[in-house]
């Protein structure tokens, strides 16, 4: 098994392969993914919620994200690690080159960044500078304030249109990767479709070209939220920790995750 880089992601695409991804923040579990043979590895500002405690992903800063993504990287050999640009960190182009900047010296190989629109400049502004970006469109958890709560995106025919120009969009701009997340199955496979960079989904079917999940929500860990309907428990099918992510790997790796009962149609 070689070590990720950025430009086995669209040959993985082109091949067939199913991408597995997970998301960490600390070393002991990075290495365990990394040995169970995971490939991407995003710290995902998700640790506001799951390791911080907060109700949003708001409160997460750039010096948060940076610790974590350090901690991440000492742990992993063979995965790809991507990390979250926060909130408000990618409000300029400047801005995020700073951040994105702290995230490339921690170890991160690309860095997230949520919607389009204002962002898509941002995107071109970072790839133009050597950062590999992967894009974020759907649920984007960072909008939780303007969309009143965590919802499904694109279920009628104008934001599902909306939707899909602007994952071209993000993909013209100079995107790697696109997560798409909380999104029906159909509009997620005609974006899979569109594009030729690889969509990772969560909460957007199984015909996405990989997945990824929260760690705790894979291991069924409560963090004190409601559990959304795509996440699955693989701690009890895999009997252990590096199991579970063994068995959440070929269960994406076959297209047996997400079946229908952890989708939206
Ligand atoms: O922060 C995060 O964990 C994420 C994934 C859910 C894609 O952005
Ligand atoms: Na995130």
């Amino acid at each position: 098994r070689k070590a990720w880089t950025v430009p086995m992601l669209a040959d993985a695409k082109r091949d067939g392969r199913k991408l597995v991804m997970l998301t960490a923040y600390d070393a002991s579990f990075a290495r365990t993914m990394d040995a169970a043979g995971t490939d991407l590895v995003l710290v995902g500002d998700s640790l506001g919620m799951v390791v911080q405690g907060h109700n949003s992903t708001l409160p997460v800063s750039a010096a948060d994200m940076a610790y974590h993504t350090a901690c991440v990287a000492r742990g992993l050999s063979k995965a790809l690690l991507i990390a979250d640009l926060p909130f408000a960190s990618d409000a300029t182009p400047e801005r995020a080159l700073d951040a994105s900047i702290a995230l490339l010296r921690a170890g991160a190989a690309m860095v997230k960044i949520e919607g389009a629109g204002h962002k898509l400049e941002v995107i071109r502004f970072l790839v133009e500078r050597e950062i590999p970006v992967c894009a974020h469109l759907g649920l984007t958890p960072q909008s939780v304030l303007r969309l009143g709560g965590y919802k499904l995106q694109g279920r009628d025919d104008a934001t599902a249109a909306k939707l899909r120009s602007d994952a071209r969009a993000v993909a013209e701009a100079g995107a790697a990767l696109l997560v798409l997340e909380c999104v029906p199955t159909g509009l997620a496979q005609a974006i899979t479709a569109d594009l030729a960079i690889p969509t990772i989904g969560i909460g957007a079917g199984p015909h996405c070209d990989g997945q990824v999940l929260v760690l705790h929500d894979l291991l069924g860990v409560n963090s004190g939220h409601r559990r959304p309907k795509f996440v699955k428990d693989f701690l009890a099918e895999g009997g252990s920790v590096a199991g579970a992510f063994a068995a959440y790997g070929e269960a994406v790796r076959d297209g047996r995750f997400p079946d229908a009962a952890h989708s939206y149609d």
